[in-house]
């Protein structure tokens, strides 16, 4: 029980990552606040949580809204006087060529992953300070460590995350409080159906991703849930600030072997 007693905030619980980390939390024997924009996608996954005898109570906020940040971190304070973990996993991936990124798209997705980490932060941190302790862990991404053409706000308001967990970590390390991130590389959610349902070739799909995937495939939820629970531990004590990659080796690969399979690159014989 890594996790036992500990009061945890999650954000974006709705579905995929977020949804598996609020399950594990609460196996792990957290108290889960599983806070999620929709109230029916939230409260089965609580549901869900419940019935297999773990305790998580749902909140309906949107990140991107003050008001409803604000709400959230009431609401757990009310019940329980402390926030001990907030992971910051809500967000929204985008995928627009930049001339093409309005400054609505822009606004979209930075309020929700930069600006809803930072409000929720911000909320949470006076009560970590109240209680000289507390970790923050947000969810960020492989674009991180390299880009994709086509992902400037994603980009963008990830590598912000970034800085603002080394910011804030630096800032709360003689307070006991760690901030650190969570880089997952493809995981199986709603993003590998949507690259899958739009691949004109499933066959090529799959050939490219393993290519650029040393481990020859994506993640599973449950792995880069594992990985959070890891962090949020006090078996991570002595880890703040930094940007844990959970990737199977995809961010460790210069380029790809396929499709040449040329023996330099295998390591093979140069002669
Ligand atoms: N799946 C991947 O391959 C992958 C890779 C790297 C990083 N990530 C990151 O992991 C996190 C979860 O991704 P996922 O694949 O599970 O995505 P997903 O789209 O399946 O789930 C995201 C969740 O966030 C919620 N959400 C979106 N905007 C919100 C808002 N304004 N307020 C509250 N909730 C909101 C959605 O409703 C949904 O429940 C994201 O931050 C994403 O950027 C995912």
């Amino acid at each position: 029980m890594m996790l036992k007693d500990k009061i945890a905030v999650i954000t974006g619980t709705g579905r995929g990552i977020g949804k598996s980390i609020a399950k594990t939390f609460a196996k792990k024997g957290a108290m889960v606040y599983a806070s999620s924009r929709s109230r029916d996608n939230g409260e089965s996954v609580v549901n869900g949580i419940c019935a297999e005898g773990g305790k998580a109570v749902f909140i309906k906020c949107d990140v991107s809204k003050e008001d409803d940040v604000k709400r959230m971190v009431q609401q757990v304070i009310e019940k329980n006087g402390r926030i001990d973990i907030l992971v910051n996993n809500a967000g929204v991936n985008f995928v627009k060529p930049f001339e093409k990124t309005e400054p609505k798209d822009w606004d979209r997705v930075i309020n929700t992953d930069l600006r809803g980490t930072y409000l929720c932060s911000y909320y949470c941190i006076p009560h970590m300070i109240n209680a000289k302790k507390g970790c923050i862990l947000n969810i960020t991404t492989v674009h991180t460590k390299a880009c994709l053409p086509g992902a400037a706000p994603y980009d963008a308001g990830k590598w912000g995350i970034v800085g603002l967990t080394k910011s804030m970590a630096v800032e709360y390390a003689d307070r006991n409080i760690r901030v650190n991130a969570l880089s997952p590389g493809l995981i199986d959610t709603q993003i590998w159906d949507d690259i899958k349902n739009a691949a004109p070739n499933i066959e090529e799909c799959m050939k490219f991703w393993k290519s650029n995937i040393p481990m020859g495939r994506v993640g599973h939820p449950e792995e880069i849930a594992k990985t959070a629970v890891f962090l949020c531990s006090d078996d991570a004590s002595y880890i703040t600030g930094t940007n844990i990659l959970a990737d199977g080796g995809m961010t460790s690969q210069l380029i790809s072997r396929e499709p040449y399979k040329s023996s330099n690159l295998e390591g093979g014989d140069r002669k």
